[in-house]
């Protein structure tokens, strides 16, 4: 059995059918071939599937498809525009990415975070950041680079800086 649903991704509209036990980021990787978000552990433990869904953080893997239905989404490909957005110009910039697997969710979560928190201090940049893993940094170049977006990022929507589904 398949049911329908109607998501907004990066500013288009698509009308799907999904399997109802189907999560977020397999639609958007195997449906949607955006495969810029990465799945890792399957299970909200490591953040490298964050989206934004209505401007808020989100483990894309604990949100199955049919929660999906009448949201709208950013993935990291729906993030740059002409150029790269400033977060991802930072991350390569400071050194924030190396193997990279984290490095879509973390700058969204960063994202997010710059949208309530224009100016924010490195204690709530750690603590933004908390349920998104990396295991090559060392956190501080990413702390680093998301600082160095104080004030300059290209936020324009209200979101929370934690994640919504943990
Ligand atoms: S894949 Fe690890 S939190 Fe979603
Ligand atoms: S850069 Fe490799 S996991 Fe973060």
């Amino acid at each position: 059995m398949k049911v329908r649903i109607n998501v907004i991704v990066n500013g288009e509209k698509h009308d799907l059918e999904v399997k109802p036990n189907h999560t977020l980021v397999d639609v958007l990787r195997e449906e949607l071939s955006l495969t810029g978000t990465k799945k890792g552990c399957g299970s909200g433990k490591c953040g490298s599937c964050t989206v934004l869904m209505d401007g808020r953080p989100v483990n894309s893997c604990l949100i199955l498809a049919p929660q999906a239905d009448g949201r709208e989404v950013v993935t990291i490909e729906g993030l740059a525009g002409r150029e790269p957005h400033p977060l991802q110009k930072a991350f390569a910039e400071k050194g924030a990415i190396q193997c990279g697997y984290c490095a879509p969710g973390m700058i969204l979560t960063a994202k997010a975070l710059l949208d309530v928190n224009p100016n924010p201090q490195e204690e709530e940049i750690r603590s933004a950041i908390a349920g998104n893993l990396c295991r090559c940094t060392g956190y501080s170049k990413t702390v680093e680079a998301i600082r160095s977006c104080a004030n300059s990022s290209r936020n324009n929507r209200p979101s929370a800086g934690r994640k919504a589904y943990a």
